[in-house]
């Protein structure tokens, strides 16, 4: 059976093979090549992680601060001051209420208590961090932090 199958393939069943395989992979090829270069960045959840200037620089000041160094974000980071990856929702959703908040520490006002220390941000720095804040806290995290507080 076995020898009778090798007869009967043919060096033209081989050339066969290999043309119409060929012209099948690039045919596939360049169709995936058009859909991650055409179709995919039309897609709505592509325009939507699109990352606004704005929040990037946010990003930017998150890092050059570190922030990071005395807070947790999502879990991750120093456990000194607040768990900041929900702040957005922790404030109600109010861009302000953050911007204040960072714009007035320390509060002198109440003494022996760690307080976060005054950056002395423009207003662009802290519209921009708030931007950061307020992006990150929307990140699908399935309802990580457990709860407002943190
Ligand atoms: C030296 C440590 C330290 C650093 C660095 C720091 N923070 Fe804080 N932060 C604190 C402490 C402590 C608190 C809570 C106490 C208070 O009311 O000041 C706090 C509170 C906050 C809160 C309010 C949290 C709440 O639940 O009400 C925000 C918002 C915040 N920090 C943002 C930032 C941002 C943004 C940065 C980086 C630019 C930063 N922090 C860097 C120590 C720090």
């Amino acid at each position: 059976m076995v020898i009778f199958m090798m007869q009967s393939f043919t060096k033209e069943n081989a050339r066969n093979i290999f043309y119409g395989g060929t012209v099948f992979f690039l045919l596939l090829f360049l169709n995936l090549a058009f859909n991650t270069s055409v179709l995919l960045p039309k897609q709505e959840r592509y325009e939507n992680t699109k990352i606004k200037q704005q929040v990037a620089f946010g990003k930017v000041l998150w890092d050059n601060n570190n922030c990071i160094g005395c807070h947790s974000f999502l879990g991750d980071g120093a456990y000194f001051a607040p768990e900041l990856g929900n702040i957005y929702q922790r404030y109600n959703n109010n861009i302000d209420g953050i911007k204040r908040f960072i714009r007035s520490r320390p509060d002198d006002g109440i003494i022996l208590r760690r307080s976060m220390p005054q950056f002395n941000f423009t207003e662009g720095k802290l519209d921009a961090l708030a931007e950061f804040l307020k992006y990150s806290s929307q990140v699908d995290t399935n309802k990580w932090p457990p709860t407002k507080e943190g």
